[in-house]
């Protein structure tokens, strides 16, 4: 096989053809895969049927899966899978807005992620889109100052304060309608990741915080470090590091956690919107 990857950004978003994604690739198509999703940052595939044992099948090529810790939204014989549906899914609880807040995924662990895989099966007619961000154009496009500022500098990520804020995000649709076990709030405890993480497989820089799990700056006083995250994140996001991917049923987004972040957005919750999302293990930031 001979990717076709067709460059639809200017720096972090390859769009992929002639792959079908449910096929059992050998070890070279998905050494290709991997390479143009280093290449590039996040890949597109468009027009995809895949069971979920296929997507599980595809994901753990890759490396093995991230079980998430609120089993809630794990499809039911498929822990690999997070169901993000507004009608619930299989075992399922309705989930309107998943990640409707900038992060990469599960910043809260200590190994957090490689990659994710999301396809989506139903979508809504027009709405609900993701945006992605490149991190390591967005590192790249500091300023020297800013750089040098940063240099060494740590910050704390946790998953608590998010998920009891998207309780109350809608009272018309909310989310996160349960209680986590004691054992779900030991695993989401804090940790600590540098703010600029080195990709391990192609040596890139990348800012590595996000809105959603980072909390805040260690051992920096907690205005000061709130107003230095406020400023990554309000540099990161600007329109020149962001791809909005409008999503037709079918397709499937593979994007790197390590070098992107994203952000699910609105849509009108008469249509249903149902997503799976595979999770790929990572490796310890440096
Ligand atoms: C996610 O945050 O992983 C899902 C994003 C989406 O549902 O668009």
């Amino acid at each position: 096989m001979t990717l076709s990857v067709k460059r639809i950004n200017d720096t972090f978003v390859g769009e992929v053809q002639g792959v079908n994604l449910a096929d059992d690739h050998g070890a070279g198509e998905i050494k290709e895969i991997r390479d143009a999703l280093m290449d590039h940052g996040m890949l597109v595939f468009h027009g995809q049927k895949m069971t979920s044992e296929e997507h599980v099948r595809f994901s753990q090529k890759f490396g093995p899966s991230e079980i998430h810790t609120v089993k809630q939204y794990l499809l039911e014989g498929f822990p690999e899978i997070i169901a993000l549906s507004n009608r619930g899914d299989k075992g399922t609880k309705p989930i309107a807005n998943g990640g409707a807040y900038w992060h990469s995924d599960i910043t809260y662990k200590a190994r957090p992620p490689m990659g994710s895989i999301l396809y989506g099966l139903e979508v809504p007619p027009e709405g609900g889109d993701t945006l992605y961000c490149d991190m390591a154009a967005a590192y790249d496009n500091l300023s020297d100052a800013m750089k040098e500022r940063i240099e060494g500098l740590k910050a704390v990520h946790s998953y608590l304060p998010r998920f009891m804020a998207s309780r109350q995000i809608d009272e018309g649709f909310q989310d996160n309608k349960f209680e986590l076990s004691d054992e779900q709030k030991a695993e989401l405890a804090e940790v600590v990741h540098p703010i600029v993480r080195t990709h391990p497989e192609n040596g890139r820089k990348a800012l590595f915080i996000n809105e959603g799990f980072t909390v805040r700056v260690e051992g920096m006083d907690e205005a000061e470090g709130q107003a230095l995250l406020d400023e990554l994140n309000a540099h990161a996001t600007q329109d020149r590091h962001i791809y909005a991917h409008g999503w037709s049923a079918g397709d499937v987004v593979f994007w790197d956690n390590r070098v992107t972040m994203h952000k699910a957005t609105d849509y009108d919750r008469q249509y249903a919107r149902r997503m799976h999302r595979t999770t790929v293990q990572g490796d310890v930031p440096v």
